[in-house]
């Protein structure tokens, strides 16, 4: 399988190209308008076909490319069948599991909600080595907030726990963002190194942290959040 992953420095954000070796059909994860050319470039480099854009879920701090790759390859976004997405004949929801196939590879879908309630893991059945790309529900050493988007701590206690720890322990995970420089991570590891989601901490616990981060609302929320509805085009603004 072909893998890259991609970064994004301003959001620390990860996008991921996946693409089976012999058809070429590939899928990008959570790409970042801004990098727009950067991820152009390297699908014609590498010869690809994008069948499908996946995002995790409804992003509140940048904005998808999606559009570009829907208009300029035909690719479809897929996204949860939880967010309310304005009508698009590429656009395509999905929910727990529902599977895709790109070339030989079979990508299950897992509803991973709490961080937003569109937060989707994509399980990549790669041999018997899976990939499993979290988003924001887990990332290396700590998890999406909750405070927004129809988050919960409750709900993400769930998710993590009954979607993502019941994967194989050697089943790599790959985040959303990172903010410390890691790259990846594997179940075994954040059940027992994460400081906040590790087999010790109870859901109460777990609420208590969640309940206390200090953190502010990213800026132009509400602007990101209706144009990543919109694939990543432009909100157009009523003239009244
Ligand atoms: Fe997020």
């Amino acid at each position: 399988m072909i893998f890259r992953q991609l970064f994004d420095q301003d959001t620390s954000t990860y996008t991921y190209l996946l693409a089976d070796m012999q058809t070429k059909q590939g899928v990008i994860i959570d790409s970042v308008q801004q990098n727009s050319d950067r991820d152009i470039q390297l699908i014609h480099e590498l010869d690809l076909t994008l069948q499908y854009c996946f995002e995790t879920h409804v992003h509140a701090d940048h904005i998808t490319n999606a559009h570009v790759f829907m208009d300029k390859f035909g690719a479809r976004m897929v996204l949860s069948k939880h967010a309310k997405l304005t009508t698009d004949s590429l656009l395509m929801q999905v929910e727990q599991g529902d599977t895709m196939m790109i070339g030989a590879h079979r990508i299950d879908v897992h509803e991973t909600p709490g961080h937003t309630n569109t937060c989707l893991t994509y399980v990549v059945n790669h041999h018997n080595n899976p990939l499993a790309f979290t988003g924001d529900a887990l990332l290396v050493r700590g998890c999406g907030r909750t405070d927004f988007q129809s988050g919960s701590a409750t709900t993400l206690y769930r998710s993590v726990h009954e979607q993502i720890y019941t994967l194989p322990n050697h089943t790599i995970i790959y985040p959303g963002h990172d903010y410390c420089g890691h790259r990846q991570t594997t179940v075994l590891e954040e059940k027992r190194f994460n400081p906040r989601l590790n087999l010790d901490i109870s859901k109460k616990a777990f609420i208590g942290i969640m309940d206390n981060l200090p953190l502010a609302i990213p800026s132009q929320m509400d602007k990101i959040v209706s144009s990543n509805l919109r694939g990543g085009r432009p909100v157009i603004l009523n003239p009244e």
